[in-house]
């Protein structure tokens, strides 16, 4: 069997992990593998790369992805999806093996529907992805991030600052959610609710006269505030060069409203691509290699048009339309716990 293989979409850690065990498995079984290189940009050029045992070797805990990625998506290119389908075509690929978030499967949906063989690996630190428990890279993310608040706790205790950090995660908190609670975040703002600035006051307000004289709020970078005279406060809308909602910038907006609202010093930490970089956790290699080796045998079992995700302990196989359909947000008994430990 020859394999087409590609990383799509923003990077994220443990994309190599993948790659590897795609390779891995897939010279096992006897098939030989073609990396596209730089994402979806690379499939519209036509530019690949053979992945032998020796080229995926030592991979394993490296961040990034050997073969790049680009946030060129080939629907939105004139005449874009012939030419991908023709270099398919012209590589005689059985299947193509795509490792990608939402835009991914969506490009994967339109050419799964014209009738290419494809199978999907989810990954992106947002966590949204349909159909997977967790999609390869959040773990990391979040690890980052619980590290970078723990490291605020102890510079914000200090100062007696209200300390803000914005993560990542588009329009889904799982990394606001999951790192608030691991790091004991005093609030976490998520885009799935809109929170009240009176009560992110009271929070600060209640702490201090209990003589915790500091606060930690995690902010999600799609998260919306009402402010007393009723006006939501949110990122404003900016695009990419690739057409894409471009977000960031909420936390700096929450800080000046909460230092005038309560004369707090406020500082903000924006987190940003470090979210997306580095080693990829010990979760993410062994997620991304099950996943690896998943893909490779739903290939040679000929079912094609799928994603492979996670449910608990067990691989998923979803159909690709069903998962590009919608996002996963943060279900409410995870926001309700962050909740509990509020102020
Ligand atoms: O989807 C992953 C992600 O890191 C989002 O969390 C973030 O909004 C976006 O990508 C940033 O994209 P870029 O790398 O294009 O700046």
């Amino acid at each position: 069997m020859k394999i087409g293989l590609l990383t799509g979409g923003g990077d994220c850690s443990g994309l190599n992990a993948a790659i590897r065990a795609v390779v891995r498995s897939a010279i096992q079984k006897g098939d030989r593998v073609f990396g596209i290189q730089d994402g979806w940009k690379g499939f519209l050029e036509g530019k690949n790369v053979p992945l032998t045992l020796e080229k995926t070797s030592g991979i394993l805990p490296l961040g990034g992805t050997i073969l790049g990625s680009a946030r060129v998506n080939p629907l939105k290119v004139r005449g874009g999806i012939e030419k991908c389908l023709r270099h398919f075509r012209r590589l005689k690929l059985d299947v193509l093996i795509s490792v990608g978030g939402e835009g991914t499967l969506r490009i994967a949906s339109v050419f799964s529907q014209k009738g290419m063989p494809i199978i999907c690996i989810p990954k992106t630190i947002d966590n949204d992805t349909w159909g997977t428990d967790y999609t390869v890279g959040f773990d990391t993310a979040v690890q980052i991030a619980t590290d970078a608040i723990d490291r605020l706790h102890t510079t914000a205790e200090s100062h007696r600052r209200v300390m803000i950090v914005e993560v990542m995660g588009r329009h889904a908190g799982w990394i606001a959610t999951f790192s608030g609670i691991a790091g004991g975040a005093d609030a976490i703002l998520i885009p799935e609710e809109v929170f009240e600035i009176k009560e992110l006051c009271r929070i600060i307000r209640k702490r201090s006269r209990r003589g915790r004289k500091f606060s930690i709020f995690v902010v999600s970078e799609d998260a919306r505030i009402r402010l007393s005279n009723g006006r939501i406060l949110k990122t404003p809308l900016k695009k990419d060069e690739y057409g894409d909602v471009k977000l960031g910038g909420i936390g700096e907006l929450l800080g000046r409203e909460l230092q005038k609202k309560t004369g707090s010093e406020v500082r903000v930490t924006v987190l940003g691509h470090i979210q997306r970089g580095g080693s990829p956790t010990a979760f993410d290699r062994v997620l991304a290699t099950r996943l690896g080796v998943a893909a490779v045998d739903l290939a040679h079992q000929k079912r094609f048009g799928v994603i492979a995700g996670i449910d608990g302990m067990r691989i998923r196989v979803l159909p690709i339309q069903e998962a590009a359909r919608k996002l996963k947000t943060v279900i409410p008994e995870f926001s309700q716990i962050g909740r509990i430990f509020f102020g």
